[in-house]
């Protein structure tokens, strides 16, 4: 499938920049003007590319992370670049019972869904947990070696109870805090979507989430770049 205008929604800058370096991209100081969101713009084999990251919140200076920010830059990104294609790209935890491995890099299968919306009214339900399509990455994860499961996505990096409960019953097989929001979005402007998510930690392996995410995430971030390349020459041909 030939695409020629990809918008890649990434949260933090650490994710970003090995991609940035990797495609040389360069900074587009018109996307987003006055807000924390920034945006890279370049060329691959055809294809026009932007990036986009949430920036940094200017009361700590630290990344922006989780929905709402992911919600302004998409929304923004699409109404900037007018991408054919959304490519949500992050970090994120797995479960190791399921096989997955620290560094494993997951494209998204069937829908992504918020994990941590409970409204138990008819409709509503079903709204609040969104079940937002993803572009159908199945041809590709067979052809690259990627393995693919349902993202699911919430503000929070914990996982109490009642959040495994609801990923279990959703089928969840990566957890993380933007894919949904910017399905969301991508799903409003009708424009398809779908995630490449590195496992930067096993939520399931009793350590920390926080500590593994930490120890991790050049490994992820740096398989993530790798990942990208291979998912951008699929995307050109
Ligand atoms: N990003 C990386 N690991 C995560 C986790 N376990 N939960 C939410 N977001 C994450």
């Amino acid at each position: 499938m030939k695409f020629e205008n990809i918008t890649i929604v990434v949260a933090m800058e650490a994710e970003a920049r090995p991609v940035i370096e990797e495609l040389k991209l360069k900074e587009d100081l018109s996307y987003c003007p006055g807000m924390p969101m920034r945006g890279w713009i370049g060329q691959y084999r055809g294809i026009k590319l932007s990036l986009v990251i949430n920036g940094k919140d200017p009361e700590t200076n630290l990344d922006l992370i989780g929905t709402q920010a992911a919600t302004l830059a998409t929304d923004y990104a699409i109404k900037h670049y007018s991408p054919q294609l959304i490519v949500n790209m992050g970090t994120a935890g797995a479960f190791g019972e399921n096989g997955s491995q620290i560094g494993d890099v997951y494209l998204s299968r069937d829908y992504v869904v918020f994990h941590d919306r409970r409204v138990p009214i008819t409709g509503w339900d079903k709204q609040s947990i969104g079940y937002f399509k993803v572009w159908d990455a199945e041809e590709l994860a067979l052809k690259e070696n990627f393995k693919t499961g349902i993202v699911t996505t919430s503000n929070s990096l914990d996982m109490p109870p009642i959040d495994e409960e609801n990923i279990r019953n959703l089928g969840g097989e990566i957890k993380e805090m933007e894919a949904a929001a910017v399905a969301w979005v991508a799903r409003l402007h009708s424009t398809p979507l779908f995630c490449v998510k590195a496992v930067t930690d096993l939520v399931d392996s009793g350590i920390p989430t926080e500590e593994e995410f930490r120890k991790n995430l050049n490994l992820a971030t740096s398989n993530l770049k790798d990942a990208i390349v291979k998912v951008l020459n699929y995307l050109a041909d």
